[in-house]
């Protein structure tokens, strides 16, 4: 071929391959956790869902957690504790298929802006949204710590979609068996019955609080675990048919160290195992605290440990710990590492 023609033959050839080669999946940007630095979303702006929780929903992750937006301040007249809050910004849901990047699907429950007298209403406190999906209702189910500004409501709320990315449409709140409910975490097992985790006696002893089959309030049936032992922040994960429940201790935002306690029957006895946090800082669990434990799907025994480092003086502004768990014998471990992914 005359060379004045192969030339933009070529060039064209290799513009294809270029273009391929960057759009396809062959060079696809391995992702990277990088716990305690700002995880930005695919839009580039900090993903917000503090003390979250994963739903894995037909091939894709979604992720739900607190929107903490603004300006923090000091509630002033409790004296008792350190009481920093932000207007509460409703629930934040992100989706994704891989783990490292997040779409932001939106606002999946929305703060009530004008009635003051609302569960929901900016003023007041939403904290650990954890969502399911009841196959018989064919709803997706949040539950969520509602309370007021002064934490003493104590409540847990609930609102339903038809869609997982929602928007949900909150129910209304109420003291599961009569009893307070701060910090909490919904656990679904694989015979489809589902739990309520949640701090309760004034955070000195939690309850372990079954649900109905439509998911939407307490069966009546209940246990009290870690009775006096003043545990929040529970994480739940089933691992060789044996049920561990991750949790730390009560001081407010700050660090305190970790414990897992392990029960093969899901309503307890649970018997503490200690701190399962090991390496750099992991006696004050890495500055953080605990709120979910997510099974990786497909990949048996992987799962990763999620935390919040709070920043109590700028809530918008804590980070995301997300490290891997593994299990030696009973024995739960979780390590530091600066950055990693789940290919290694
Ligand atoms: C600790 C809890 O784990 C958080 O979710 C939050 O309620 C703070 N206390 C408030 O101080």
């Amino acid at each position: 071929m005359n060379s004045r023609f192969l030339k933009p033959v070529m060039l064209s050839i290799a513009l294809i391959l270029t273009s391929f080669f960057f759009s396809s999946s062959i060079i696809k940007e391995n992702g990277l956790f990088k716990p305690g630095q700002v995880w930005n979303d695919i839009e580039g702006i900090p993903v917000n869902a503090h003390g979250g929780g994963i739903l894995y929903d037909k091939g894709t992750y979604y992720w739900f957690g607190e929107i903490k937006k603004g300006k923090t301040w000091r509630v002033e007249y409790i004296t008792s504790w350190e009481c920093y809050r932000t207007n509460a910004g409703g629930v934040s849901c992100y989706s994704s298929k891989d783990l490292y990047h997040w779409k932001n699907e939106g606002v999946a429950l929305a703060p009530n802006a004008t009635d003051s007298a609302s569960d929901i209403h900016s003023s007041k406190v939403i904290e650990r949204p954890k969502v399911i999906y009841n196959e018989k209702t064919k709803k997706y189910v949040m539950w969520v710590h509602i309370d007021s500004e002064d934490y003493s409501f104590a409540r847990a709320g609930v609102a339903t979609s038809d869609k997982p990315h929602g928007p949900y449409t909150y129910m209304g709140s109420f003291k599961p068996n009569g009893q307070m409910s701060r910090d909490q975490t919904l656990f679904k097992d694989t015979d489809g019955k589902a739990y309520q985790f949640c701090s309760s006696e004034n955070n000195a002893t939690m309850y372990v609080n079954e649900l109905t089959d439509d998911y939407l309030k307490p069966s009546g049936k209940f246990k009290r675990i870690f009775i006096g032992l003043s545990r929040e922040a529970p994480a739940v994960v089933k691992h060789n048919q044996k049920y561990y429940v991750l949790s730390s201790g009560c001081t407010g935002w700050d660090p305190n160290p970790a414990a897992v306690a392990v029960s093969s029957s899901i309503m307890g006895d649970y018997q503490l195992l200690g701190n399962p946090c090991l390496g750099k800082d992991g006696d004050k669990t890495y500055f953080a605290q605990s709120t979910y434990i997510l099974p990786v799907a497909g990949k048996e025994n992987s799962y990763i440990a999620l935390f919040d480092r709070w920043n109590k003086t700028n809530l918008e502004d804590s980070r995301y710990i997300w490290l891997p768990m593994r299990f030696e014998k009973e024995k739960m471990i979780i390590d530091w590492k600066d950055e990693w992914s789940l290919e290694k």
